[in-house]
C-alpha cells in the first residue's frame, strides 16, 4: 500500500474510534472521575482580597485531599464578578452553560449571590454559597441545591445588638452601605438592640462601594449616641475606621459591627481599629486543634494568617467533599449527594457545625477585639445561633 494510503486510513480510524468514544455513554467509574467547580469571585474591586482568601481557602482543603474528593479530580472554571450585580446574571450563566460546571461556588456580594441563586435554580445547579449572607438565599429563595457555608447577614449583626445593649448603651445610631447585606446587618443589630430596650436615633446608608463618609461622621458627632453600629467590609471598611479615628469619634463614641468590619483589615486601618469589638463567628485565637492546624497550614502555603472569608471557602470545599463521599464522587448523583451535604457535620476552623434545615450554618458568634493585627476571642455573644430562616419551605 502506498504510504499517503495508509496514512489516510490511520486517519480515518483515529476519527471513527473518536466518534465511537463521544457516543458511548460514559461508565459510573468514567463519570465519577472528575467534578467541575465554578468559582465566581470578586478579583477586583472593594471585596478583591475576600474573593482571594475565600479562593485560597477552598483549594487548600482540595490540594490536602491530593486534589480529588472522593475520588473525583478537582477543576475549576473562574470568573470576576466584580461584585457587580448588573452583571451577575450574565457571569453566572457563562460558568453554568458554557463552562458547564458541576457545582457553582459564590460569591462575596449579597446582591450577586441573589442572581446566582436564580441561575443555579433554572439549570439545577448544585451552588455553595461561601460568604455571601443575603437573608433570602437561605429564607425565601431556600431550595435543595443551594447551601451556605458562611452565615445571613442577621447571624453576627443579630448578636452584636444583644452585647451592645448589655454592655450598657441605651441609643444607637446605625450606618451602612444601602444594599442587602447593610439593610439586612442594620434589621437584624436593631432588632436585639430595640428587643433589649435600646433606642435607634437614626439609620443612615450611602450607594455601595462609595467611601465618601464625613457628612455621615459630622451627622454623627451632632446626634451624640451611646454607640454607633455600621456594616462595611474589605477595603471600604478600612477607610471608614481610620475616617472614624480621624474625626475624633473613636475615643467618645463606641463602635460595633459584624466582624467582617475588622476581618483581614486590621493592617490597612495602621492602627485606627485597635480595641474595636465586633461580632462573628470566627475569630483568632479560637482553641480548637482543628483551627491550630488549618492556621499553620495555611500560612505555610500562602505566607500570611487565614480570615473568616478563606474558612469559609475552606468549609465551602468540606461541604462539597460530604456530599461527593456519599455518592463515590459521582457528582451527577445529585439528590443524593444533596442529602448528604444537608446532613453533614463540619469539622471547622471556627468550630463543628451543622446546617439548618433551610442550609444555613448553626454556629457561635463569637465576641472579639481587635489586638494588633488579630480579632482577639473575648467571649461567645450567641451561642449556636440559627437564622430564623423566615419564608423558607422546602
Ligand atoms: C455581603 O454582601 O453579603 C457581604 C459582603 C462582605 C462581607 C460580608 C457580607
Amino acid at each position: 500500500m502506498h504510504q499517503t494510503q495508509r496514512t489516510r486510513r490511520t486517519v480515518m480510524r483515529t476519527i471513527a474510534a473518536l466518534t465511537l468514544g463521544a457516543l458511548v455513554p460514559l461508565s459510573a467509574a468514567q463519570a465519577a472521575d472528575k467534578v467541575k467547580v465554578g468559582l465566581m469571585l470578586p478579583a477586583t474591586g472593594t471585596f478583591a482580597a475576600l474573593g482571594t482568601a475565600i479562593t485560597n481557602g477552598f483549594k487548600l482543603y482540595v490540594d490536602e485531599q491530593g486534589g480529588k474528593l472522593a475520588g473525583a479530580t478537582v477543576e475549576y472554571a473562574t470568573v470576576d464578578d466584580e461584585s457587580d450585580p448588573s452583571k451577575a446574571t450574565e457571569n453566572a450563566n457563562r460558568l453554568v452553560t458554557r463552562d458547564r460546571v458541576d457545582v457553582l461556588v459564590g460569591t462575596v456580594h449579597s446582591g450577586v449571590a441573589l442572581a446566582m441563586a436564580r441561575v443555579a435554580k433554572s439549570r439545577d445547579t448544585t451552588f455553595i454559597v461561601p460568604n455571601a449572607g443575603a437573608d433570602d438565599l437561605t429564607g425565601s429563595l431556600c431550595s435543595q441545591n443551594l447551601f451556605r457555608s458562611s452565615f445571613s447577614n442577621w447571624q453576627p449583626a443579630y448578636a452584636m445588638g444583644k452585647a451592645a445593649a448589655e454592655r450598657g448603651h441605651k441609643t444607637v445610631v446605625t450606618l451602612t452601605w444601602n444594599y442587602a447585606a447593610g439593610q439586612e446587618a442594620v434589621k437584624g443589630f436593631n432588632q436585639a438592640f430595640t428587643e433589649a430596650g435600646g433606642k435607634v436615633l437614626k439609620d443612615m446608608a450611602l450607594p455601595f462601594p462609595n467611601v465618601e463618609f464625613q457628612p455621615f461622621l459630622t451627622e454623627i458627632a451632632a446626634l451624640k449616641p451611646d454607640a454607633v453600629y455600621v456594616f462595611f467590609a474589605g477595603g471600604g471598611a478600612a477607610k471608614f475606621v481610620r475616617d472614624y479615628a480621624a474625626a475624633g469619634l473613636k475615643d467618645s463614641v463606641p463602635l460595633y459591627s459584624s466582624g467582617f468590619l475588622t476581618d483581614g483589615t486590621l493592617k490597612a486601618m495602621g492602627g485606627a481599629g485597635e480595641g474595636l469589638i465586633t461580632a462573628l463567628h470566627y475569630a483568632d485565637g479560637l482553641d480548637n486543634p482543628k483551627d491550630k492546624a488549618f492556621r499553620s497550614a495555611y500560612a505555610a502555603k500562602y505566607g500570611m494568617q487565614p480570615d473568616v472569608y478563606a474558612v469559609q471557602g475552606y468549609d465551602a470545599a468540606q461541604i462539597l467533599h460530604a456530599g461527593l463521599k456519599a455518592v463515590n464522587g459521582d457528582v451527577k448523583k445529585k439528590a443524593e449527594m444533596r442529602k448528604a451535604m444537608a446532613a453533614a457535620r463540619i469539622d471547622s476552623p471556627r468550630g463543628a457545625f451543622t446546617l439548618s434545615p433551610a442550609h444555613n450554618p448553626v454556629q457561635d458568634m463569637y465576641l472579639r477585639k481587635a489586638e494588633g493585627e488579630e480579632n482577639k476571642v473575648i467571649g461567645v455573644a450567641a451561642k449556636a445561633l440559627a437564622d430564623p430562616a423566615a419564608g423558607c419551605a422546602m
